[in-house]
Protein backbone atom coordinates (compact mmCIF):
# COMPACT_ATOMS: atom_id res chain seq x y z
CA UNK A 1 0.00 0.00 0.00
CA UNK A 2 3.21 2.18 0.75
CA UNK A 3 4.35 1.29 -2.12
CA UNK A 4 1.45 2.24 -3.97
CA UNK A 5 1.41 5.91 -3.21
CA UNK A 6 4.47 6.56 -3.46
CA UNK A 7 4.97 5.75 -6.68
CA UNK A 8 1.66 7.83 -7.25
CA UNK A 9 2.97 11.06 -5.84
CA UNK A 10 6.23 10.72 -8.19
CA UNK A 11 3.83 10.23 -11.37
CA UNK A 12 1.92 13.33 -9.98
CA UNK A 13 4.79 15.73 -9.76
CA UNK A 14 5.63 14.49 -13.18
CA UNK A 15 2.84 15.64 -14.18
CA UNK A 16 2.93 18.69 -12.52
CA UNK A 17 6.68 19.16 -13.88
CA UNK A 18 5.54 18.87 -17.02
CA UNK A 19 3.05 21.13 -17.36
CA UNK A 20 5.26 23.39 -16.11
CA UNK A 21 7.63 22.74 -18.00
CA UNK A 22 7.05 25.22 -20.80
CA UNK A 23 4.49 27.63 -21.88
CA UNK A 24 2.33 28.09 -25.09
CA UNK A 25 2.33 31.47 -26.94
CA UNK A 26 -1.18 31.91 -25.21
CA UNK A 27 0.35 31.37 -21.74
CA UNK A 28 2.52 34.15 -22.27
CA UNK A 29 -0.66 36.50 -22.54
CA UNK A 30 -2.63 37.57 -19.36
CA UNK A 31 -5.72 38.69 -19.96
CA UNK A 32 -5.93 41.27 -17.60
CA UNK A 33 -9.68 42.38 -17.12
CA UNK A 34 -9.72 46.48 -17.29
CA UNK A 35 -6.35 46.64 -18.02
CA UNK A 36 -6.13 44.37 -21.30
CA UNK A 37 -4.30 41.44 -22.57
CA UNK A 38 -0.52 41.83 -21.29
CA UNK A 39 2.18 39.84 -22.91
CA UNK A 40 5.14 39.16 -20.81
CA UNK A 41 8.17 36.99 -21.41
CA UNK A 42 9.42 33.30 -20.67
CA UNK A 43 12.20 32.66 -18.65
CA UNK A 44 14.06 30.31 -15.87
CA UNK A 45 14.97 30.50 -12.55
CA UNK A 46 18.19 29.75 -11.00
CA UNK A 47 18.89 26.29 -10.22
CA UNK A 48 19.15 26.43 -6.14
CA UNK A 49 21.98 23.85 -6.69
CA UNK A 50 24.91 22.84 -9.02
CA UNK A 51 23.02 21.08 -12.06
CA UNK A 52 19.54 21.48 -10.20
CA UNK A 53 16.57 21.80 -11.60
CA UNK A 54 15.33 25.27 -13.04
CA UNK A 55 11.57 26.14 -13.06
CA UNK A 56 10.11 28.17 -16.40
CA UNK A 57 8.38 31.42 -15.24
CA UNK A 58 7.12 34.40 -16.82
CA UNK A 59 7.81 37.58 -16.61
CA UNK A 60 5.51 40.69 -17.02
CA UNK A 61 7.72 43.97 -16.65
CA UNK A 62 7.23 47.88 -16.85
CA UNK A 63 3.20 48.01 -16.34
CA UNK A 64 2.03 51.63 -15.21
CA UNK A 65 0.43 51.88 -11.99
CA UNK A 66 0.21 55.43 -11.45
CA UNK A 67 0.08 58.20 -13.34
CA UNK A 68 3.00 60.29 -13.83
CA UNK A 69 3.93 62.22 -11.48
CA UNK A 70 5.91 65.08 -13.29
CA UNK A 71 2.88 67.34 -12.79
CA UNK A 72 3.08 66.44 -9.31
CA UNK A 73 6.39 66.36 -8.07
CA UNK A 74 5.90 65.49 -4.10
CA UNK A 75 2.57 65.31 -4.09
CA UNK A 76 0.61 61.84 -3.52
CA UNK A 77 0.51 59.61 -6.98
CA UNK A 78 -2.40 59.07 -8.12
CA UNK A 79 -3.32 55.58 -9.52
CA UNK A 80 -3.58 54.55 -13.30
CA UNK A 81 -6.78 53.05 -14.85
CA UNK A 82 -8.35 51.63 -17.78
CA UNK A 83 -6.27 49.83 -20.54
CA UNK A 84 -2.22 49.56 -20.03
CA UNK A 85 -2.08 49.76 -24.44
CA UNK A 86 -4.11 52.29 -25.48
CA UNK A 87 -3.75 52.08 -29.08
CA UNK A 88 -3.25 48.03 -29.62
CA UNK A 89 -4.92 45.36 -28.31
CA UNK A 90 -1.96 43.98 -26.32
CA UNK A 91 0.43 45.36 -23.90
CA UNK A 92 4.21 44.73 -24.50
CA UNK A 93 5.52 43.81 -20.97
CA UNK A 94 8.96 42.10 -22.02
CA UNK A 95 10.95 44.69 -20.72
CA UNK A 96 11.52 46.70 -17.37
CA UNK A 97 10.43 50.29 -17.32
CA UNK A 98 12.59 52.82 -16.22
CA UNK A 99 14.48 53.51 -13.12
CA UNK A 100 13.21 56.51 -11.00
CA UNK A 101 15.69 59.50 -10.42
CA UNK A 102 19.03 58.77 -8.43
CA UNK A 103 22.76 59.18 -8.22
CA UNK A 104 24.52 58.70 -10.86
CA UNK A 105 21.42 60.25 -12.85
CA UNK A 106 21.49 58.98 -15.92
CA UNK A 107 19.62 59.79 -19.44
CA UNK A 108 17.60 56.32 -19.02
CA UNK A 109 16.31 57.67 -15.84
CA UNK A 110 13.00 58.90 -15.32
CA UNK A 111 11.32 61.35 -13.40
CA UNK A 112 8.05 59.28 -14.96
CA UNK A 113 8.83 56.10 -13.03
CA UNK A 114 5.80 54.31 -11.35
CA UNK A 115 5.74 50.86 -12.71
CA UNK A 116 4.99 47.33 -11.60
CA UNK A 117 6.32 44.36 -12.02
CA UNK A 118 4.61 40.53 -11.93
CA UNK A 119 6.58 37.04 -11.78
CA UNK A 120 4.58 34.08 -11.82
CA UNK A 121 5.33 30.50 -12.02
CA UNK A 122 1.82 29.63 -13.19
CA UNK A 123 -0.03 30.96 -15.68
CA UNK A 124 -3.65 31.83 -15.17
CA UNK A 125 -6.63 29.72 -16.41
CA UNK A 126 -9.18 31.49 -14.94
CA UNK A 127 -9.42 29.15 -11.99
CA UNK A 128 -10.19 30.86 -8.69
CA UNK A 129 -9.27 28.09 -6.68
CA UNK A 130 -5.84 27.47 -7.30
CA UNK A 131 -4.50 31.27 -6.61
CA UNK A 132 -0.87 30.91 -5.51
CA UNK A 133 0.03 33.02 -2.64
CA UNK A 134 1.86 36.49 -3.18
CA UNK A 135 4.84 38.46 -2.30
CA UNK A 136 4.68 42.50 -2.56
CA UNK A 137 8.32 43.00 -2.30
CA UNK A 138 9.58 46.64 -1.77
CA UNK A 139 13.13 47.14 -2.38
CA UNK A 140 15.55 48.77 0.17
CA UNK A 141 18.78 51.33 -1.29
CA UNK A 142 18.07 53.78 1.56
CA UNK A 143 15.04 55.26 0.17
CA UNK A 144 17.43 56.83 -2.18
CA UNK A 145 18.69 54.37 -4.49
CA UNK A 146 17.24 50.84 -6.24
CA UNK A 147 14.86 49.75 -8.34
CA UNK A 148 12.13 47.27 -8.62
CA UNK A 149 13.20 45.16 -11.42
CA UNK A 150 16.26 44.00 -9.64
CA UNK A 151 14.22 41.52 -7.47
CA UNK A 152 13.17 39.62 -10.69
CA UNK A 153 12.10 36.32 -9.69
CA UNK A 154 14.96 34.40 -10.62
CA UNK A 155 14.85 32.60 -6.89
CA UNK A 156 11.66 33.31 -5.76
CA UNK A 157 10.24 31.41 -9.06
CA UNK A 158 11.66 28.10 -7.42
CA UNK A 159 8.76 28.65 -5.14
CA UNK A 160 4.86 28.73 -5.50
CA UNK A 161 4.32 32.08 -4.89
CA UNK A 162 3.88 34.80 -7.48
CA UNK A 163 6.51 37.82 -6.42
CA UNK A 164 5.62 41.81 -7.40
CA UNK A 165 8.32 44.71 -7.41
CA UNK A 166 7.81 47.95 -8.29
CA UNK A 167 9.68 51.30 -8.46
CA UNK A 168 8.77 54.11 -6.00
CA UNK A 169 9.77 57.47 -6.02
CA UNK A 170 13.17 57.99 -4.34
CA UNK A 171 15.34 60.52 -2.50
CA UNK A 172 13.95 64.43 -2.78
CA UNK A 173 11.12 63.72 -5.03
CA UNK A 174 10.07 60.95 -2.74
CA UNK A 175 10.26 62.42 0.90
CA UNK A 176 10.75 66.51 0.42
CA UNK A 177 8.46 67.93 2.45
CA UNK A 178 8.29 71.48 4.26
CA UNK A 179 5.73 69.39 6.71
CA UNK A 180 2.30 71.76 4.41
CA UNK A 181 -0.34 70.54 2.44
CA UNK A 182 1.89 71.74 -0.74
CA UNK A 183 4.56 69.57 0.01
CA UNK A 184 2.69 66.83 2.29
CA UNK A 185 5.89 64.38 1.99
CA UNK A 186 5.44 60.89 2.07
CA UNK A 187 5.22 60.69 -1.96
CA UNK A 188 7.08 57.13 -2.00
CA UNK A 189 4.54 56.49 0.43
CA UNK A 190 2.03 57.04 -1.26
CA UNK A 191 3.37 55.21 -4.22
CA UNK A 192 3.58 52.16 -2.50
CA UNK A 193 0.19 52.04 -1.32
CA UNK A 194 -1.12 52.61 -5.00
CA UNK A 195 1.67 49.70 -5.90
CA UNK A 196 -0.57 47.62 -3.12
CA UNK A 197 -3.92 48.60 -4.07
CA UNK A 198 -3.29 47.61 -8.02
CA UNK A 199 -1.97 44.44 -6.46
CA UNK A 200 -4.84 43.87 -4.74
CA UNK A 201 -7.36 44.57 -7.56
CA UNK A 202 -5.13 42.85 -10.75
CA UNK A 203 -3.02 39.94 -9.17
CA UNK A 204 -5.77 37.34 -9.76
CA UNK A 205 -5.06 38.11 -13.34
CA UNK A 206 -1.23 36.78 -12.90
CA UNK A 207 -2.82 33.51 -10.73
CA UNK A 208 -1.90 35.68 -7.63
CA UNK A 209 -4.13 34.95 -4.46
CA UNK A 210 -5.71 38.93 -3.82
CA UNK A 211 -6.63 37.19 -0.16
CA UNK A 212 -2.91 36.00 0.60
CA UNK A 213 -0.54 38.91 -0.10
CA UNK A 214 2.92 39.06 2.24
CA UNK A 215 4.22 42.53 2.18
CA UNK A 216 8.04 41.72 2.75
CA UNK A 217 11.13 44.29 1.76
CA UNK A 218 14.89 44.86 3.41
CA UNK A 219 16.53 48.01 4.73
CA UNK A 220 14.58 51.06 3.89
CA UNK A 221 12.04 48.54 1.90
CA UNK A 222 11.49 46.82 5.92
CA UNK A 223 11.02 50.47 7.16
CA UNK A 224 8.53 50.72 4.72
CA UNK A 225 7.09 47.18 5.61
CA UNK A 226 6.37 48.68 8.87
CA UNK A 227 4.74 51.89 7.47
CA UNK A 228 2.11 49.71 6.12
CA UNK A 229 1.59 48.35 9.43
CA UNK A 230 0.31 51.18 10.73
CA UNK A 231 -0.61 53.51 8.03
CA UNK A 232 -4.66 53.88 7.83
CA UNK A 233 -4.79 53.83 4.14
CA UNK A 234 -2.80 50.17 3.84
CA UNK A 235 -5.40 48.84 6.16
CA UNK A 236 -6.77 45.09 5.25
CA UNK A 237 -4.55 45.18 1.79
CA UNK A 238 -2.32 42.51 3.02
CA UNK A 239 -2.31 39.48 5.15
CA UNK A 240 1.43 38.93 6.37
CA UNK A 241 4.54 40.73 6.46
CA UNK A 242 7.96 40.28 6.50
CA UNK A 243 10.83 43.04 7.14
CA UNK A 244 14.67 42.51 7.44
CA UNK A 245 17.29 44.94 8.40
CA UNK A 246 14.84 48.13 9.14
CA UNK A 247 12.15 49.28 11.37
CA UNK A 248 9.98 52.64 11.11
CA UNK A 249 11.02 52.74 14.96
CA UNK A 250 14.39 52.79 13.77
CA UNK A 251 15.77 56.84 14.23
CA UNK A 252 16.35 57.03 10.37
CA UNK A 253 13.02 55.18 10.03
CA UNK A 254 10.50 57.89 10.60
CA UNK A 255 11.25 61.62 10.94
CA UNK A 256 9.13 64.19 12.95
CA UNK A 257 10.31 67.34 11.87
CA UNK A 258 12.82 67.50 8.82
CA UNK A 259 11.81 71.22 8.50
CA UNK A 260 15.99 71.90 8.73
CA UNK A 261 16.76 69.21 6.62
CA UNK A 262 14.49 70.72 4.07
CA UNK A 263 15.64 74.10 4.44
CA UNK A 264 19.29 72.79 4.09
CA UNK A 265 17.61 71.16 0.79
CA UNK A 266 16.14 73.67 -0.82
CA UNK A 267 18.99 76.22 -0.60
CA UNK A 268 21.28 74.02 -2.16
CA UNK A 269 18.70 73.67 -5.23
CA UNK A 270 18.88 77.28 -5.10
CA UNK A 271 15.53 77.57 -3.99
CA UNK A 272 16.32 79.17 -0.92
CA UNK A 273 18.57 81.71 0.73
CA UNK A 274 19.41 81.03 4.59
CA UNK A 275 21.83 84.49 4.82
CA UNK A 276 18.80 86.46 3.43
CA UNK A 277 16.86 88.50 6.28
CA UNK A 278 13.44 88.20 4.48
CA UNK A 279 11.16 85.59 6.48
CA UNK A 280 11.02 81.92 4.80
CA UNK A 281 7.49 82.28 2.97
CA UNK A 282 7.05 77.91 2.25
CA UNK A 283 5.17 78.94 -0.70
CA UNK A 284 7.84 80.18 -2.70
CA UNK A 285 9.92 77.69 -1.80
CA UNK A 286 7.98 74.71 -2.75
CA UNK A 287 7.18 76.77 -6.11
CA UNK A 288 10.78 76.28 -7.06
CA UNK A 289 11.09 73.00 -6.01
CA UNK A 290 8.47 71.90 -8.07
CA UNK A 291 9.35 73.73 -11.23
CA UNK A 292 12.79 75.28 -11.46
CA UNK A 293 14.87 72.59 -10.02
CA UNK A 294 15.68 70.01 -12.13
CA UNK A 295 15.29 66.24 -10.93
CA UNK A 296 19.82 66.40 -11.45
CA UNK A 297 19.74 69.32 -9.02
CA UNK A 298 17.53 67.71 -6.34
CA UNK A 299 19.91 64.31 -6.46
CA UNK A 300 23.08 66.38 -6.92
CA UNK A 301 21.44 67.98 -3.82
CA UNK A 302 20.95 65.02 -1.53
CA UNK A 303 24.31 64.36 -2.27
CA UNK A 304 26.02 67.30 -0.74
CA UNK A 305 23.71 67.75 2.23
CA UNK A 306 24.59 63.69 2.80
CA UNK A 307 27.94 64.49 2.42
CA UNK A 308 27.87 67.39 4.96
CA UNK A 309 25.67 66.08 7.61
CA UNK A 310 28.08 62.81 6.95
CA UNK A 311 31.27 64.78 7.90
CA UNK A 312 29.80 65.85 11.11
CA UNK A 313 28.77 61.94 11.98
CA UNK A 314 24.86 62.27 11.61
CA UNK A 315 23.61 60.02 8.91
CA UNK A 316 21.28 62.43 6.66
CA UNK A 317 18.92 60.35 6.25
CA UNK A 318 16.30 62.97 8.01
CA UNK A 319 15.30 64.10 4.77
CA UNK A 320 14.30 60.93 2.75
CA UNK A 321 12.65 59.30 5.72
CA UNK A 322 8.56 58.58 6.42
CA UNK A 323 7.34 62.01 8.19
CA UNK A 324 4.97 62.20 10.73
CA UNK A 325 2.03 64.40 8.89
CA UNK A 326 1.64 66.57 11.93
CA UNK A 327 0.01 69.53 9.54
CA UNK A 328 -3.43 70.63 9.52
CA UNK A 329 -5.85 68.30 8.32
CA UNK A 330 -6.06 67.74 4.32
CA UNK A 331 -8.91 67.77 2.24
CA UNK A 332 -7.70 66.38 -0.89
CA UNK A 333 -5.93 63.45 0.17
CA UNK A 334 -5.72 61.57 3.39
CA UNK A 335 -2.56 61.64 5.41
CA UNK A 336 -0.15 57.99 5.12
CA UNK A 337 1.14 59.29 8.76
CA UNK A 338 -1.17 61.00 11.35
CA UNK A 339 1.09 59.70 14.08
CA UNK A 340 4.65 58.17 14.95
CA UNK A 341 4.71 54.49 14.40
CA UNK A 342 5.68 53.95 18.13
CA UNK A 343 2.44 55.23 19.69
CA UNK A 344 0.41 52.94 17.26
CA UNK A 345 2.25 50.03 18.40
CA UNK A 346 2.40 50.87 22.11
CA UNK A 347 -1.15 50.83 21.67
CA UNK A 348 -1.46 47.83 19.81
CA UNK A 349 -3.27 49.25 17.30
CA UNK A 350 -0.77 48.16 13.85
CA UNK A 351 -2.35 45.56 11.46
CA UNK A 352 -3.17 41.87 13.60
CA UNK A 353 -1.23 40.01 10.85
CA UNK A 354 1.79 37.97 11.21
CA UNK A 355 5.16 39.81 11.15
CA UNK A 356 8.21 38.27 10.37
CA UNK A 357 11.94 40.17 11.50
CA UNK A 358 15.14 39.35 10.77
CA UNK A 359 18.40 41.11 9.83
CA UNK A 360 19.88 40.57 6.75
CA UNK A 361 23.80 39.87 7.72
CA UNK A 362 26.51 42.42 7.22
CA UNK A 363 23.54 45.51 6.34
CA UNK A 364 25.14 47.36 8.66
CA UNK A 365 28.41 47.50 6.18
CA UNK A 366 26.85 50.70 3.98
CA UNK A 367 26.22 52.45 6.73
CA UNK A 368 29.88 51.61 7.85
CA UNK A 369 31.40 52.63 4.72
CA UNK A 370 29.75 56.24 4.86
CA UNK A 371 30.90 56.38 8.29
CA UNK A 372 34.19 55.44 7.51
CA UNK A 373 34.71 57.33 4.09
CA UNK A 374 32.68 60.47 5.14
CA UNK A 375 33.63 60.82 8.56
CA UNK A 376 36.96 58.97 9.92
CA UNK A 377 38.75 59.61 6.92
CA UNK A 378 37.70 63.09 6.44
CA UNK A 379 38.33 63.91 9.63
CA UNK A 380 41.63 61.66 10.38
CA UNK A 381 40.23 59.48 12.54
CA UNK A 382 41.16 55.78 11.22
CA UNK A 383 44.05 55.35 12.97
CA UNK A 384 43.33 57.39 16.04
CA UNK A 385 43.07 54.60 18.16
CA UNK A 386 42.03 56.77 21.44
CA UNK A 387 39.13 57.88 19.08
CA UNK A 388 38.56 54.44 18.00
CA UNK A 389 38.65 52.80 21.54
CA UNK A 390 37.13 55.56 23.83
CA UNK A 391 34.54 57.24 21.32
CA UNK A 392 33.57 55.64 18.52
CA UNK A 393 30.44 53.45 19.83
CA UNK A 394 29.13 56.08 21.55
CA UNK A 395 29.31 58.17 18.34
CA UNK A 396 27.91 56.07 16.05
CA UNK A 397 25.11 55.38 18.66
CA UNK A 398 24.59 58.88 19.09
CA UNK A 399 23.90 59.00 14.83
CA UNK A 400 21.32 56.46 15.06
CA UNK A 401 19.54 58.38 17.55
CA UNK A 402 19.72 56.28 20.47
CA UNK A 403 20.23 57.88 23.90
CA UNK A 404 22.68 57.31 26.32
CA UNK A 405 20.13 56.20 29.23
CA UNK A 406 21.33 53.91 32.00
CA UNK A 407 24.95 53.19 30.10
CA UNK A 408 23.15 51.14 27.22
CA UNK A 409 26.33 52.46 25.16
CA UNK A 410 29.02 50.48 27.06
CA UNK A 411 26.74 47.17 27.49
CA UNK A 412 25.85 47.36 23.39
CA UNK A 413 29.57 47.73 23.30
CA UNK A 414 30.15 45.01 25.00
CA UNK A 415 27.63 42.55 23.63
CA UNK A 416 28.59 43.14 20.02
CA UNK A 417 32.47 44.66 19.98
CA UNK A 418 33.39 42.23 22.88
CA UNK A 419 37.25 42.72 24.01
CA UNK A 420 38.12 44.51 20.29
CA UNK A 421 36.49 47.31 21.77
CA UNK A 422 39.39 48.28 23.90
CA UNK A 423 41.84 47.67 20.35
CA UNK A 424 41.09 51.19 18.98
CA UNK A 425 42.38 48.60 15.89
CA UNK A 426 39.65 49.84 13.31
CA UNK A 427 40.56 45.92 11.52
CA UNK A 428 39.36 44.35 14.54
CA UNK A 429 36.61 46.65 15.45
CA UNK A 430 34.35 46.68 12.09
CA UNK A 431 32.76 43.52 12.56
CA UNK A 432 31.30 44.62 15.61
CA UNK A 433 30.24 47.88 14.47
CA UNK A 434 28.68 46.52 11.92
CA UNK A 435 26.08 45.14 13.97
CA UNK A 436 25.92 48.21 16.10
CA UNK A 437 24.65 49.85 13.36
CA UNK A 438 22.07 47.01 11.69
CA UNK A 439 20.75 45.20 15.08
C1 LIG B 1 9.91 29.20 -23.15
O1 LIG B 1 11.26 28.84 -22.89
C2 LIG B 1 11.55 27.48 -23.02
C3 LIG B 1 12.99 27.24 -22.59
O2 LIG B 1 13.83 28.24 -23.10
C4 LIG B 1 11.28 27.01 -24.46
O3 LIG B 1 11.49 25.64 -24.55
C5 LIG B 1 9.82 27.35 -24.80
O4 LIG B 1 9.58 27.03 -26.17
C6 LIG B 1 9.52 28.80 -24.55
N1 LIG B 1 8.10 29.02 -24.80
C7 LIG B 1 7.65 30.10 -25.43
C8 LIG B 1 6.17 30.19 -25.58
O5 LIG B 1 8.37 30.96 -25.86
C1 LIG C 1 0.29 48.64 -28.35
O1 LIG C 1 -0.26 47.92 -29.41
C2 LIG C 1 0.29 48.25 -30.67
C3 LIG C 1 -0.53 47.54 -31.74
O2 LIG C 1 -0.54 46.15 -31.52
C4 LIG C 1 1.76 47.86 -30.69
O3 LIG C 1 2.35 48.18 -31.92
C5 LIG C 1 2.48 48.59 -29.57
O4 LIG C 1 3.82 48.16 -29.47
C6 LIG C 1 1.78 48.34 -28.24
N1 LIG C 1 2.38 49.21 -27.25
C7 LIG C 1 2.87 48.74 -26.09
C8 LIG C 1 3.49 49.77 -25.19
O5 LIG C 1 2.81 47.59 -25.77
C1 LIG D 1 -9.64 24.47 -10.17
O1 LIG D 1 -8.57 24.09 -9.31
C2 LIG D 1 -8.93 23.18 -8.30
C3 LIG D 1 -7.73 23.01 -7.35
O2 LIG D 1 -6.56 22.79 -8.09
C4 LIG D 1 -9.38 21.88 -8.94
O3 LIG D 1 -9.78 20.97 -7.95
C5 LIG D 1 -10.57 22.16 -9.88
O4 LIG D 1 -10.93 20.99 -10.57
C6 LIG D 1 -10.22 23.25 -10.86
N1 LIG D 1 -11.41 23.65 -11.61
C7 LIG D 1 -11.43 23.74 -12.94
C8 LIG D 1 -12.72 24.19 -13.56
O5 LIG D 1 -10.45 23.47 -13.63
C1 LIG E 1 21.58 85.56 0.04
O1 LIG E 1 21.23 86.67 0.81
C2 LIG E 1 22.35 87.49 1.18
C3 LIG E 1 21.87 88.55 2.18
O2 LIG E 1 20.76 89.24 1.65
C4 LIG E 1 22.95 88.07 -0.07
O3 LIG E 1 24.10 88.83 0.25
C5 LIG E 1 23.36 86.93 -1.00
O4 LIG E 1 23.85 87.43 -2.23
C6 LIG E 1 22.22 86.00 -1.27
N1 LIG E 1 22.69 84.83 -1.98
C7 LIG E 1 22.11 84.39 -3.10
C8 LIG E 1 22.70 83.17 -3.72
O5 LIG E 1 21.14 84.95 -3.58
C1 LIG F 1 45.13 45.75 13.76
O1 LIG F 1 44.57 44.48 13.63
C2 LIG F 1 44.95 43.78 12.48
C3 LIG F 1 44.11 42.51 12.39
O2 LIG F 1 44.17 41.81 13.62
C4 LIG F 1 46.45 43.52 12.54
O3 LIG F 1 46.85 42.86 11.35
C5 LIG F 1 47.16 44.86 12.65
O4 LIG F 1 48.55 44.65 12.79
C6 LIG F 1 46.65 45.67 13.81
N1 LIG F 1 47.20 47.01 13.75
C7 LIG F 1 47.82 47.58 14.78
C8 LIG F 1 48.31 48.96 14.57
O5 LIG F 1 47.97 46.99 15.83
Amino acid sequence: MMGFSSIYIVLVSCLVFSAHASFTEEDLIADAGELGRIKGVNLTTVAQSINGPVTPFIAFRGMRYAESTIERRFLPSIRATGRLNDTGDIYDASSAGLPCMQPPVHNWMSEDCLTINVYTPKPYKGNDSDLLPVIFFIHGGSFTIGEGNRFNGNRMMNRDVVLVSFNYRLGVLGFFTLNNEDTPGNAAMYDIVNALEWTRDYIRYFGGDPNKITIAGQSSGAVAVTHLLVSPLSRGLFQGAIANSGTALAAWGTTENSMQGSLAIAELSGCYNSSSTMPIDTAVIAECMRTTATTTTLVTALYTYQLMERSQARLGFDVVSPIVQSFDASTSFQKFLPEHPQQVFQEGRQADVPLMMGTTRHDGSYVLGEYYNKYLKVNNLIEDAEYLAQESVAQILASLGIPNEYGVYDSIAKIYLGDSRKTGNFSEMYPGFMDVIII
